[in-house]
C-alpha cells in the first residue's frame, strides 16, 4: 500500500504539471483529492494493513495529500494567470476602453461651515469643547434658570425619550453648565470655549425648520468680562468670517440664560446692506443669539457671579450654509440627495 501511496504522489504531482486550464484542474482535484480520489481511497484501506504499519502509513499519507493540496493551489494560480492572458491578448478585454473615473467624496456643507468656524475661533483663542446630545432636562433647562414651570421652555418643543428627564438636547446651551463645571475648576479659572453639535426640536419640517440642525455656542467666562467683550468678539468674528468690511448690529432680545440679550445681525454679505431677495431688503441677516451670561447660570456652573462675568451666544451653521450658497431649502442638510451633496 505504500508503493501505492507513492505512485498516486508522483502520477498526481505528474498529471498537475500538464494542466492548462479549469476544467481539467477540477477533474484531477476530483480524481486525486475528492471524497471519491485515488488518495481518499488508499487512506480508507488503512484497516487492512498490519497493526504496526498502520502509523507509519497515515503518517506518509497525510503528507502526500498537504503535498498534493499545495501543488494543486500553486497550479490553480499557474492556470488563472494564463487566462487571463489568454484573455488579454484574445481581445476579450479591451484595454484601449477608457476608464471610469472614481468618484470623488466631499465635505458636507455643514461641516464644511463647522470647520471655518473652529479654525476662526481657534486663532481667537477658543477651545473646541464638546458636549452631549442625549441631556437631561435639569441642564438643558432648569440650570439654565428654566424652571419645570418657566414659559420660555416653549419656545423649544422637546423630543423626549421613553427615560423620564432624558431629552435630546434642544440647543447647545446645556453645554455651557458642563464646560464650567468641568473646565472652570470649581469656579476658579477662566473659560473660553465654543461648543458645537447637533440639536434636536419636535418641529413641523418645512424649508426653514427641521427637526435637526447644528449650532455652535460660544462660551467665554472671566474676571473682568463685560459687554464690550462681546460685541467686540461677535465682530472679530463677522470680519474673519465675512471680511474685512463686514458690519454687525444688535437688537435687544430675550433669552431666560442671558441679562442683558441680544440678537446679532451682520450686514448682508449679498447685497452689502443695500437690500436683496435673500435680506428680504433689510439689508441685515440675523447670526445668533447672545447675552451676558445670567448670574444663576454662572452660579449653576460653579462661579460666584460677584466676582465672575461672562458672554455666550449661540450661531446656527446651516442658516449660515444657506445664506452663502443660496440654498433655498434647510431639509435638503439631511435628506441624503447626492445631487444636492456633490454640489459643495
Ligand atoms: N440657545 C439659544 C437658542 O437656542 C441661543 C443662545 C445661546 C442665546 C447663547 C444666548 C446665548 O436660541
Amino acid at each position: 500500500m505504500l508503493d501505492k501511496l507513492e505512485s498516486v504522489y508522483t502520477d498526481g504531482i505528474a498529471a498537475l504539471d500538464a494542466i492548462n486550464d479549469g476544467d481539467a484542474l477540477r477533474d484531477w482535484e476530483l480524481t486525486y483529492l475528492g471524497k471519491k480520489g485515488a488518495l481518499t481511497e488508499l487512506m480508507r484501506g488503512v484497516g487492512a494493513l498490519p497493526k504496526e504499519d498502520r502509523a507509519a502509513f497515515g503518517k506518509r499519507a497525510n503528507e502526500v495529500k498537504e503535498a498534493l493540496t499545495a501543488a494543486y493551489a500553486a497550479r490553480d494560480d499557474i492556470v488563472k494567470a494564463h487566462a487571463l492572458a489568454l484573455d488579454l491578448v484574445g481581445g476579450e478585454i479591451d484595454v484601449t476602453l477608457p476608464g471610469r473615473t472614481a468618484q470623488k467624496g466631499g465635505l458636507h456643507p455643514s461641516t464644511h461651515t463647522l470647520r471655518r468656524f473652529y479654525a476662526i475661533w481657534s486663532t481667537m483663542g477658543f477651545q473646541v469643547y464638546r458636549s452631549r446630545d442625549v441631556e437631561d432636562d435639569e441642564t438643558n433647562f432648569t440650570l439654565l434658570n428654566m424652571p419645570p414651570y418657566h414659559p420660555a421652555r416653549d419656545m423649544q418643543d422637546t423630543i423626549y425619550t421613553t427615560t423620564p428627564n432624558v431629552i435630546l438636547r434642544t440647543h447647545t446651551s446645556p453645554g455651557q453648565i458642563r464646560a464650567m463645571r468641568e473646565l472652570g475648576a470649581d469656579g476658579t479659572a477662566p473659560i473660553r470655549v465654543i461648543i458645537p453639535g447637533m440639536c434636536y426640536r419636535f418641529e413641523q419640517i418645512t424649508a426653514r425648520s427641521e427637526i435637526q440642525f447644528h449650532q455652535v455656542e460660544a462660551l467665554c467666562v472671566g474676571r473682568n468680562i463685560k459687554m464690550s467683550d462681546l460685541k467686540g468678539t461677535v465682530a472679530e468674528f463677522a470680519r474673519r468670517m465675512y471680511g474685512d468690511s463686514a458690519k454687525v448690529r444688535f437688537r435687544a432680545s430675550y433669552f431666560p440664560f442671558t441679562e442683558p440679550s441680544m440678537e446679532v445681525d451682520v450686514e448682508c454679505f449679498l447685497c452689502g446692506g443695500e437690500g436683496c431677495r435673500i435680506c428680504k431688503y433689510a439689508g441685515w441677516l440675523e447670526i445668533a443669539g447672545s447675552g451676558m451670561v445670567h448670574p444663576t447660570v454662572l452660579q449653576n456652573g460653579g462661579y460666584d457671579p460677584r466676582e465672575w462675568s461672562g458672554f455666550a451666544f449661540g450661531m446656527g451653521p446651516e442658516r449660515i450654509t444657506m445664506l452663502r450658497h443660496g440654498i433655498q431649502d434647510i431639509r435638503y442638510f439631511w435628506g441624503n440627495d447626492l445631487r444636492f451633496l456633490e454640489q459643495f
